[in-house]
């Protein structure tokens, strides 16, 4: 199994990119953001519980975050690997996951930051309210989830890079020439 971490702020093409790269490598794309969006959707206990938090630009509880996480891992046990897209974005996630996947003698094997400059990420974000209406996609909220990010998130770069995962690649430019850059990396480890 090939596990990777797509990271990277609100804005900078993690869900875009996983997409392209779950079809690519035949690995099963994983969106904690869409699945908690679903959850919100369909009214669930847990939607009900996320929505508040993702309105504000926050990050939702990880004890929900793990218990998703758990059940989406037991529910496909035999695909080729997982693209995580938005998890884990704290420690306690990320060393859940660790644990979570040590269990089945698995691991992440790369991490891939995509690294994209505020004033981008703003316009992308602005636009997409636009074209699609994401309810967080309004300028208070894209602020906090930016804050959010840095404060929260951020600091988990820590911890991948000392377990010499982490790889950044410059986000800025045609999603085609990203995508390739993206593959080159992967390519690296699963060919
Ligand atoms: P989530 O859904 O993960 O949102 P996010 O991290 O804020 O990121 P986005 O999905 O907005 O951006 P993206 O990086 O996927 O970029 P995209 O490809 O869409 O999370 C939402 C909320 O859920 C969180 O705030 C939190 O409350 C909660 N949550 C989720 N996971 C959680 C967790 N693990 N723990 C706790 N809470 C959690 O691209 C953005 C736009 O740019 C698109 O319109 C796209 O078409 C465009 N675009 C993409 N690439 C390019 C390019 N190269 N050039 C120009 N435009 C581009
Ligand atoms: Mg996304």
């Amino acid at each position: 199994m090939f596990n990777l971490v797509m990271f990277g702020p609100p804005g900078a093409g993690k869900g875009t990119q996983s997409l392209r790269i779950a079809q690519r490598f035949q690995l099963k794309h994983i969106s904690t953001g869409d699945i908690l969006r679903e959850e919100v959707r369909r009214e669930s206990l847990c939607g009900k519980l996320a929505r508040d938090y993702m309105d504000k630009g926050m990050l939702v509880p990880d004890e929900i975050l793990v218990n998703i996480l758990r059940q989406v891992v037991e529910e496909n046990r035999y695909v080729n690997g997982f693209v995580f897209d938005g998890f884990p974005r704290t420690l306690v996630q990320a060393e859940e996951l660790d644990q979570m996947l040590e269990r089945e003698k698995l691991m992440i094997k790369l991490v891939l930051e995509l690294e994209v400059n505020e004033d981008e990420l703003v316009n992308r974000l602005v636009k997409r309210a636009t074209d699609q209406g994401r309810s967080d996609d309004k300028p208070e909220v894209i602020r906090r989830r930016l804050e959010t990010y840095h404060n929260q998130t951020e600091p988990l770069l820590h911890y991948f890079r000392n377990q010499g995962k982490l790889v950044t690649v410059h986000g800025v430019g045609t999603i085609d020439h990203i995508s390739d850059m993206l593959y080159r990396e992967i390519e690296k480890f699963h060919p």
